[in-house]
């Protein structure tokens, strides 16, 4: 039931603190990420030289996120992969290789299939899946359950966070099982204070960024560009606002627009640019900023999604929207609310149904 909520997407995006808040919880022992489903399986982490995470839509996305994260931690190679790519090419796998797939539902046909297709290879298997006892988990050696609860509308949100969510806690799990995380006390922090984070900008920036919507309802298209895991969320905000709003909508990584995208910007073009936060990488943020920049000067419409504080970015946006401050890979959990927010307001805007997006399923389970 909706209980109140305009739509059931609304509603899911205000459960996104209890999403990911369920995601941690019993996750965490003295300070460190334990997970109990991984209990005696070790050897699924230590017996492995490489990770390929599989996925479809929002789900890829989330594990793009989990690949900086997990390499980070636990120094082992990740590559993400979209399930009916990975399928079809006759990738290098064997028992020295883990498969992560992602998926909400755990019946996903295309990454049903590939984690099948790893299994028969000889790699090992995890699955993150937010529906308990579904196929995908029951094909799997392991599974991480994302605790969002069930999800209705067809475009995910708040399986989204808890996916990335879970992501962040296996590769906590995996660097200390491993032996390669540091300083994971301050990382469980972060964790555990995102809960509140993610309330406070659903609080403080659903309005202006529902009154952004409204202003642009007949835009034709918008731009999204992320660098390291902003790009991601950048992706995924366009995958919301084409699933929903039905406009055109790109991602980009932020240092590939001069490699081509930058050909786009003409005056008047929306473009969101997600800021990575200068305390974790001076150089990044800089980047970023000169990227602003330069769409600026070609007169781009600049939506910034950045730090509360962060000053650098105030002389060349047109709106800022402003998130919590929070560890590097925590921050794309926090910098999606807004992009969610806005295709949702949008969409409503336009007077689209935002639950039942014309030609998708909630889930695809034919290949
Ligand atoms: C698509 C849905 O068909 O499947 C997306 O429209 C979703 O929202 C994708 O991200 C993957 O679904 P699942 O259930 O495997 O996470």
């Amino acid at each position: 039931e909706k209980g109140g909520w305009p739509s059931f997407m609304a509603k899911e995006v205000a459960e996104e603190p209890e999403a990911v808040a369920n995601t941690i919880r019993g996750r965490v022992r003295d300070g460190a990420v334990v997970i109990p489903e991984l209990d005696g399986l070790d050897d699924l982490f230590t017996g492995i030289n490489r990770i390929i995470i599989t996925a479809c839509g929002t789900a890829s996305y989330a594990g793009l996120v989990g690949k900086y994260a997990l390499e980070h931690w636990a120094r082992i190679p990740v590559d993400v992969e979209l399930a009916h790519e990975f399928r079809y090419r006759d990738p290098v796998i064997g028992a020295d290789t883990l498969v992560v797939s992602i998926s909400q539902s755990g019946e996903t046909m295309d990454t049903l299939m590939a984690v099948k297709y790893a299994r028969e290879r000889g790699a090992r298997t995890l699955s993150i899946c937010n529906t308990q006892g579904a196929t995908i988990p029951r094909e799997s050696d392991a599974v991480v359950y994302t605790h969002a609860g069930p999800e209705v509308a067809v475009a995910s949100t708040k399986a989204f966070v808890a996916q990335i969510t879970a992501l962040l806690l296996l590769g906590l799990h995996v660097g200390r099982v491993r032996g390669s995380l540091e300083d994971g006390a301050a990382s469980v922090a972060e964790l555990e204070a995102l809960p509140a984070k993610l309330a406070h900008v659903l609080e403080s920036e659903q309005g202006h960024v529902a009154q952004l919507a409204g202003w642009m309802a007949d835009t034709r298209s918008v731009l999204f560009l992320g660098r390291h895991v902003g790009y991601p969320i950048a992706l995924e905000g366009a995958l919301k606002l084409k699933e929903i709003s039905y406009i055109h909508a790109e991602g980009f990584a932020a240092g590939e627009l001069k490699h081509g995208p930058i050909a786009l910007i003409e005056p008047g073009q929306p473009v969101f640019v997600i800021v990575p936060s200068p305390r974790h990488s001076a150089l990044i943020h800089a980047k970023v900023v000169s990227n602003i920049q330069e769409i600026r000067a070609r007169g781009a419409r600049v939506i910034v999604v950045a730090e509360e504080g962060d000053a650098a970015v105030l002389p060349f946006a047109d709106e800022v929207i402003r998130i919590p401050l929070a560890g590097a890979f925590f921050e794309p959990i926090l910098a999606v609310i807004p992009l969610q927010i806005f295709a949702m307001a949008l969409a409503t805007a336009k007077g689209l149904d935002v639950d039942q997006p014309r030609n998708l399923a909630k889930s695809v389970t034919v290949e």
